[in-house]
């Protein structure tokens, strides 16, 4: 609880004055380390009868957590209290990964030993290898992902008591299995045979060479292009409360397997409103490319409640000024689609059409801004990465920071299964009839 001081200097805890119904009641406010403040509403419904109603959780903290800031007005995130451009110039994904979950930058041997650790635990269980065979061709890749995930716990059962050394191979099983999973299944996609991932190999250079080496062509990798995608990993490795994330903390306050709890923040990062927006801004830049326009139709749509259109790649439930990744991946799209063979039509098009909605009154006045989807789509195209796979890219981004509050949440003091109320809007109680007398 948060503390204030009276004239004399004593310290007095910090609260709220709620009145209902005449009475007067006092809840805790609770501040945290950056001057974020909440009313404790803990006891409401039990002091009052009343609970509260926030459609989308706009105002709910549903939980304390120390892996990661943002302030959305301001254009903030950090990791673990490191500002996101420095780990984004300065890091890896595999050392971010390493900092979101234990807290802390690792040491160079800690980061060798866990890198050497993610590569020991990267094949997944030959048998698994069916499970590819029966998916019918042209599947989503994120559907053959949140399955294959989900099934690792029949192939790597989770122990019931959970110590420290099993959970540190459940966590790098996962971690470096989603890759495997999500390389293979692009394989079988194209129907070419699956190429194992190496022990000589780091994060990202094992990832694309999973990808896109064959028996016949040995892949080349491009450091501008590993350098691109380990930079999106590390944008994408964490954001809070998100959807996925608060999906991931609520099906794991059941005490499910971790591995269904990632498969379930897997399928809630697939919708368009969240994760699957990057595939769906690509597809908006080739529809404005293929209609000859500048964007400005599209805008036009896009602002009509009647039209299905939103300008996809933009808004934030919690950015009302920028995005900071969108700001990084848009320097990062200028330094890699430029090069020779890499420049792409459809990065002048997203320029011209971010400039359009920034200066329209409608996209204004609303706070609406690139968010990480916008630019990051053509960093994967310049990749080679398909289409259906972006969301996939964005998933293997995520796995740590779903892990590292998977795992705040089952060692916190507070653990309690997440149940929310409502409020009843249907029949009041009706006397049963009998079928015989329905109409
Ligand atoms: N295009 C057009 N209008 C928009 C857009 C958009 N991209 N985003 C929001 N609006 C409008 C809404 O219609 C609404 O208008 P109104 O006040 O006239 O009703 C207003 O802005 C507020 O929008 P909400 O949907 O209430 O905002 P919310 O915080 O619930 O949603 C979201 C945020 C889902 C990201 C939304 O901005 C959106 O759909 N954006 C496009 C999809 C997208 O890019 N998603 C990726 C988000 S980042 C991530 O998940 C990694």
């Amino acid at each position: 609880m948060s503390e204030t001081r009276n004239a004399n200097g004593k310290a007095t805890p910090e609260t709220a004055r709620l009145i209902l119904e005449g009475r007067e009641y006092e809840l805790p406010v609770v501040r945290g380390t950056e001057g974020e403040k909440a009313v404790d509403i803990s006891s409401l419904r039990r002091t009052t009868g009343y609970i509260t109603l926030d459609k989308g959780y706009e105002n709910t903290g549903s939980c304390r957590s120390s892996v990661t800031f943002i302030d959305g007005e301001k254009g903030i995130l950090r990791y673990r209290g490191y500002p996101i451009d420095e780990l984004a110039a300065k890091s890896t994904f595999t050392e971010v990964a390493y900092l979101l979950l234990y807290g802390e930058l690792p040491t160079t041997i800690q980061l060798e030993e866990f890198s050497t650790f993610l590569n020991e635990s990267s094949l997944i269980h030959e048998d698994m290898l069916h499970f590819f065979v029966g998916f019918p061709r042209g599947s989503h890749p994120m559907g053959i992902l949140a399955t294959t995930v989900a099934s690792l716990s029949t192939f790597y059962p989770v122990p019931e008591v959970m110590d420290e050394k099993a959970e540190r191979q459940i966590l790098a099983n996962l971690i470096s299995q989603v890759r495997t999973i999500a390389a293979i299944s692009y394989k079988k996609s194209i129907g070419e045979p699956i190429v194992y991932p190496s022990y000589k190999l780091r994060y990202v250079p094992n990832f694309l060479t999973m990808m896109f080496s064959s028996p016949v062509k040995e892949s080349d990798l491009d450091d501008d292009i590993v350098q691109a995608i380990d930079l999106f990993l590390i944008l994408h490795a964490d954001h809070e409360q998100n959807c996925s994330t608060s999906t991931v903390r609520l099906t794991g306050s059941s005490l499910a397997n971790v591995y269904a709890v990632i498969s379930a923040g897997i399928s809630a990062l697939w919708g368009p409103r969240h994760g699957g927006a990057n595939q769906e801004v690509i597809r908006m830049l080739e529809k404005i490319r293929d209609e000859h326009g500048d964007g400005t139709e599209y805008v036009r749509r896009a602002k009509d409640r009647n039209a299905p259109d939103r300008l996809m790649g933009f808004g934030h439930r919690v950015y009302k000024n920028f995005d900071p990744r969108a700001k990084i991946l848009k320097e990062a799209c200028h330094k890699l689609l430029k090069k020779p063979g890499m420049i792409d039509p459809l990065f002048d098009i997203a320029l011209r059409l971010e400039d359009i909605a920034l200066h329209d009154e409608y996209f204004v006045s609303r706070n609406l801004y690139p968010n990480v989807d916008f630019y990051s789509g053509l960093i994967l195209r310049a990749a080679g990465i398909p289409y259906d796979m972006f969301t996939v890219l964005f998933a293997i981004g995520r796995t740590p920071g779903w892990l590292a509050h998977w795992r705040e949440m089952y060692h916190g003091e507070d653990f309690r299964i997440m149940r929310p109320r409502q409020i009843y809007t249907g029949s009041t109680c009706r006397t049963y009839v009998d079928r015989s007398r329905r109409r």
